[in-house]
């Protein structure tokens, strides 16, 4: 189910954030990073120094250094983790819907992947339960902080239940927190936001008893996506695990990203919660103004909950109209978004649902992306 967009100049199927918001690193940074050997395959010390800092300061969590392993982004940490982890065939659990990159690694590794589906709190105790009872699964594949698609947050609550039965059950959790930074109530700061919903990792107690939860984090839809660094967190064994299949891969993410990146974290010129802040701000007002966009009459019918954080809203179109035609006939009007299908699990399903992402485009840009999507949604409830 590939579309190409020849023609036309607005995209709302993307997973990105809106570049044009993000820091000129020239700006902030020098150009003397000296010409250096290869870091160690964890990645550049000082980087991983400041992660752990960090996380003690807003996570509220202790880790050791050397549970730090840092990645081009999240995509690589799951790419790891699935060479360590997976063979062919291996059952793997994965939140359902869930993001189209992720299930593509998994179908590509040859898993066996098996949906476990989730209401507003997160994913169904039952469904786990059943699915743990009845396969051995290599780990659970989550994103408890505004699922991509879905928005959702889980609910404290939940994600308690969740780590309790996998505990109990001995399942590797695989908690992927790309979106966890892009919250946008205004009145929460990075700390109460950790407290309120916090980490699986964290509520695992992190390095002091621990060992059930792999973080997966990434500076590329908050800070500097050119860059392509992310991080893993986990039980230093896996770690280890992880970092001896880097050279079978790309040998290390790059060490001069990693190098560029920290002098922009501690640089004076620019602060990064601030600038996280701003993004938050801007991308608040996007979801607000694709509120009154799908506000107009002719989606009436839809079906949605906006979401109170991350990059997309996930649409339950109109009785009757299928996601697939209505991409066919977005397309020539110059305008795209992404498949419910390529979401699931299940090609099957999701044949009625759209992903809009609201961050990449500007706020023109939606305007006019929303109005085009709309008369290709009007052609087919006119016909019907
Ligand atoms: C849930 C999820 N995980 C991972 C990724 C990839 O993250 P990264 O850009 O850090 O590789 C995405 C989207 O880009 C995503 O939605």
């Amino acid at each position: 189910m590939k579309y190409s967009l020849q023609d036309s100049s607005i995209t709302l199927a993307e997973e990105l954030p809106d570049q044009d918001l993000f820091p000129l690193i020239a700006e902030h940074t020098t150009d003397d990073i000296l010409p250096m050997q290869n870091e160690s395959s964890e990645g550049y010390m000082p980087l991983r120094a400041w992660l752990q800092s960090e996380w003690q300061q807003y996570k509220g969590i202790e880790v050791d250094v050397n549970q730090i392993l840092l990645t081009t982004g999240n995509e690589q940490g799951m790419e790891l983790l699935t060479r360590v982890y997976v063979d062919q065939g291996d059952t793997v659990l994965v939140e359902n819907p869930t993001s189209p990159s992720i299930l593509e690694l998994l179908r590509m590794r040859g898993a066996t992947i098996i949906p476990i589906d989730a209401d507003a709190q997160g994913v169904l105790l039952h469904a786990l339960e059943e699915f743990i009872n009845t396969t051995s699964p290599k780990f659970l594949f989550v994103t408890p902080n505004f699922t991509n698609p879905t928005g959702v947050i889980w609910s404290l609550e939940r994600r308690a239940q969740v780590l309790d039965l996998c505990r109990r059950r001995h399942v590797l959790i695989v908690e992927d927190d790309t979106y966890g930074d892009l919250y946008f109530d205004e009145a929460m700061d990075p700390v109460s936001f950790s407290t309120r919903y916090p980490s699986l990792f964290r509520l695992d107690g992190g390095q002091k008893v621990g060992g059930q939860v792999l973080y997966l984090g990434s500076f590329n839809k908050t800070v500097a996506p050119e860059l392509r660094t992310g991080w893993v967190i986990g039980k230093r064994k896996l770690i280890e695990l992880m970092c001896a299949e880097m050279p079978l891969g790309d040998c290390q993410s790059s060490a001069l990203n990693q190098r560029i990146l920290y002098q922009l974290l501690v640089s004076t010129t620019f602060d990064w919660r601030n600038h996280i802040a701003l993004v938050r701000r801007e991308y608040n007002i996007r979801l607000e103004l694709m509120k009154k966009l799908l506000n107009q009459p002719v989606w009436r019918g839809a079906r949605y909950d906006l979401p109170l954080g991350g990059m997309f809203i996930w649409i339950q179109l109109p009785e009757g109209l299928r996601s697939e035609a209505l991409l066919k006939c977005s397309i020539p009007k110059g305008v795209d978004f992404c498949l419910g299908a390529l979401c699931c699990v299940d090609k099957g399903d999701g044949f009625d649902r759209i992903r809009l992402n609201f961050t990449q485009p500007r706020r023109g840009e939606l305007i006019q992306g929303m109005q085009l999507i709309s008369e290709a949604v009007s052609e087919f409830t006119a016909r019907s």
